[in-house]
């Protein structure tokens, strides 16, 4: 995994990072989130392994993490890039050396376009979505400004009534438009359903997907009809990949909670009913819990700004700790299950720890009164291992 380097003799604990590799679990100053990388790496492996077995490639989805360290790794395994959805991510991720990136999304700000237009000379491949004429024309201009030939995908609109043309002959028209205009080469669509993804029960997240790929595939047949081949049609997300790289119509996945896995995703069933289990959790916000006054409950030291709550609270990782005789106990550290993935701590930049909890041999539980003792298999005494900037 490349490493970015973070000069830790010039870092406060507390102040600037949370803690220090080599130090133990317990010593971590809270709220400070915690990457499980055993989780992490598993996840990675199983999406990667998915993907090769129906011959589709996987470009993640970076702007989960954000965080170049992470991109590497996966691209390492086997991914062939990463998607972002903003100008500001795809420049991080450019300088840092990712070097195939798709803003799956629009730019239509000629600043931003510009800037745009500017990225492949850091040496990576850029692509980008479009869903309108006058945009066609304006990235054609900033590309032959710059001296560079810029990949366009269509962006389809699939269920999300949001961005994208309607599938069909306005995608041609698109297609067109951009085979027509100087610099610009087109590759082919994009067909991501966000509102399917959290759909819980399979059949309902099913006749979502279904749709999105009809109208992906309807729409990639009449280009083909009109001599304009899709080299690529990427979409999909972790709640429905396995359906759109079953399709035969998909030639890429964009997945990108899979790494982390936010709390929602595992009320999202199979087939069989049972939660998408072969994705771990691997995103934690570690706190501490500061107080005890009210009867009954508990006051943690991470807060609603230290957390993302757009699609669920929180779950506590550490369920049988916070059961126990709260109103009794002076301390305890609870591991809290990220709701989404996005972590929001209040600082300029946000190292999260990452660790191996399978590695160590005790976890911190509480028992009467104020002492720790331990729990089962676990956490305390985990020695932190790398520190990654987000
Ligand atoms: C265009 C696009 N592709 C892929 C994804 C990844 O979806 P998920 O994080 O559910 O895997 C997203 C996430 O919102 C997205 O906006």
């Amino acid at each position: 995994m490349q490493e970015q380097a973070l000069d830790f003799d010039q870092l406060e604990v507390g102040y600037d990072i949370p803690a220090r590799p080599g130090m133990a679990l317990s010593q971590v100053q809270t709220p400070a989130l915690i990457i499980d990388l055993d989780a992490f790496e598993s996840n990675i492996a199983r999406l990667q392994a998915d993907c090769d077995a129906k011959g589709v490639a996987l470009r993640v989805h970076g702007k989960m993490h954000k965080c170049a360290t992470a991109a590497h790794y996966q691209i390492a395994q086997g991914a062939v890039g990463i998607c972002c959805q903003k100008m500001s991510e795809a420049e991080s991720f450019a300088r840092a050396g990712i070097k195939d990136i798709l803003l799956s999304n629009q730019v239509r700000d000629p600043l931003k376009i510009d800037r745009l237009a500017r990225l492949p000379k850091l040496g990576c491949k850029l692509s980008v979505c479009v869903d309108d004429a006058q945009n066609i024309e304006a990235l054609s201009q900033a590309a032959g400004k710059h001296g560079i030939e810029l990949d366009i995908l269509v962006e389809l609109e699939s269920g999300a009534g949001r961005c994208g043309v309607g599938a069909g002959q306005p995608a041609l028209e698109l297609a067109q438009a951009i085979i027509s205009a100087p610099h610009l080469s087109f590759k082919g669509l994009q067909a991501y359903c966000g509102t399917a993804q959290h759909i819980y029960d399979y059949e309902g997240r099913k006749a979502a997907i279904d749709k999105t790929i009809e109208e992906a595939k309807v729409t990639k047949e009449l280009l083909e009809s009109h001599g304009i081949p899709c080299e690529i049609i990427t979409g999909a997300g972790t709640g429905t990949y396995p359906m759109e790289a079953a399709s035969g119509v998909y030639t890429e996945m964009q997945c990108g909670s899979y790494a982390f896995m936010d709390a929602d995703y595992q009320r999202v069933l199979d087939e069989d009913g049972k939660p998408l289990l072969h994705f771990q959790n691997a995103l934690f916000i570690f706190t501490s819990i500061m107080s005890v006054a009210k009867q009954g409950g508990a006051i943690c030291d991470a807060g609603l700004k230290s957390q993302s709550l757009n699609l669920a609270f929180p779950q506590f990782m550490a369920a049988p700790i916070y059961a126990m005789r709260l109103a009794r106990m002076s301390m305890a550290i609870l591991l809290t299950r990220m709701a989404c993935c996005a972590p929001m701590i209040n600082c300029c930049w946000c190292p999260a720890i990452a660790t191996r909890p399978a590695t160590c041999t005790t976890i911190m539980s509480v028992s009467e009164g104020t002492k720790l003792k331990p729990f089962g298999p676990s956490l305390h005494g985990a020695s932190l291992s790398k520190s990654w900037r987000l």
